[in-house]
């Protein structure tokens, strides 16, 4: 039987930064080629913000967008959740920023860590107030610089990452309208697979830190690449069973984007065909917990979501993090 949903998106905004940087920008400086790039990625190329840009100034840029689509002012807000591993600064949260810049005084507001994951998690939180009467609209953010935190002289991970946000208003479900099942889990004792080693209480900053670069993000790519198929085929399984649909049902699969052939390999998993994909990696790289929120406001633009329209979110992430949900648009 299909689950009766509690919650819904009731607008979805996103913000990217102007500036391009394509494969051939790397050529210049790294030991790399677009056509590797390309071969093992499926990117092409991603924005990059300039040293101006704060993450919650994008923040808040996505979250007018999808609060004027909600029709759901400042003050509305019960809640701001912000996913986020490139924090504007390590304390107070970046959602408390990001709060004062919307004015949303009778809102609480925390940051989440769970990496690219995050968005996903967050909407998950979003239900929960709901279901609870502790709020009755949640903005839910996923915003990254992740160009700020990446080792720009290390070829396997720079080519990677983007900048970006998108914000979502998550409100009441209005009948069958919303998400019909959600599910998280994580899996800590892989940490050091994709991590930023210092920085933190445990290491803290010091010219020795900062000398063996272990400020930056680091990765154990192909341990990860396997990782995040099994996981994220997990997870789809897990939101089908739970919202009670199977995937010839689904409309539309907005899967992270981190790899187009994790992407390739998660569709194929669930059965879902490459055109019931939604796919942007190509021009905006991994941009970790706002890669989903970018994805799903491009098909809802591309008049790929109609109303009614049912659609399979998944994604993984550091920590290790995953999650699904399935949304009846
Ligand atoms: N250009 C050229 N050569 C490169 C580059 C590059 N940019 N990067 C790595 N290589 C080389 C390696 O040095 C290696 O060379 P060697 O054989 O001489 O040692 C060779 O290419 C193969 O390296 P692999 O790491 O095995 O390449 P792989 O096919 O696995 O692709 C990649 C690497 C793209 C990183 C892939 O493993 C991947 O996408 N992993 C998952 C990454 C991911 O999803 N991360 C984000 C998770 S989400 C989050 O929380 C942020």
């Amino acid at each position: 039987m299909i689950r009766k949903p509690i919650a819904r998106i009731a607008g979805l905004g996103v913000a990217v930064p102007d500036r391009i940087v394509t494969n051939h920008d790397f050529e210049k400086t790294l030991d790399t080629s677009d056509q590797w790039i390309v071969e093992r990625t499926g990117i092409k190329e991603r924005r990059w913000s300039d040293p101006d840009m704060t993450v919650a100034e994008l923040s808040k840029r996505a979250s007018l967008i999808a609060m004027e689509k909600a029709g759901v002012g400042p003050l509305d807000l019960g809640a701001i959740i912000l996913a986020t591993a490139t924090q504007d600064r390590l304390l107070p949260s970046t959602a408390c920023d990001v709060q004062a810049l919307l004015g949303a005084t009778n809102a609480a507001a925390y940051d989440l860590a769970a990496a690219c994951s995050g968005w996903l998690f967050g909407l998950t939180q979003a239900e929960g107030l709901i279901a609870s009467g502790q709020a009755e609209h949640v903005l839910v953010i996923g915003v990254e610089l992740l160009s700020r935190i990446i080792d720009h002289t290390d070829r396997t991970t720079a080519i990677l990452f983007g900048d970006g946000a998108g914000a979502a208003v998550v409100s009441k479900a209005i009948g069958d309208t919303g998400m019909l099942s959600t599910f998280i889990r994580s899996d800590g004792t892989l940490a050091e697979l994709l991590w930023r080693p210092a920085g933190g209480a445990r290491i803290p900053i010091s010219q020795g830190v900062v000398n063996d670069r272990n400020h930056y993000i680091k990765m154990a790519g192909r341990e990860v690449f396997k990782s995040a198929v099994l996981t994220m085929a997990e997870a789809c399984d897990e939101a089908l069973k739970r919202a009670g649909v199977t995937a010839d049902q689904i409309d539309l699969l907005v899967p992270h984007q981190a790899n187009i052939r994790i992407i390739q390999a998660t569709a194929d998993h669930a059965g879902i065909p490459m055109e019931k994909v939604m796919v942007n990696v190509d021009r905006y790289g991994n941009t970790s917990s706002a890669s989903i929120p970018l994805a799903l406001a491009e098909a809802v633009e591309q008049g790929r979501v109609k109303k009614g329209s049912l659609l399979l979110l998944v994604a993984f992430g550091a920590g290790f993090t995953w999650g699904s949900t399935v949304v009846r648009w």
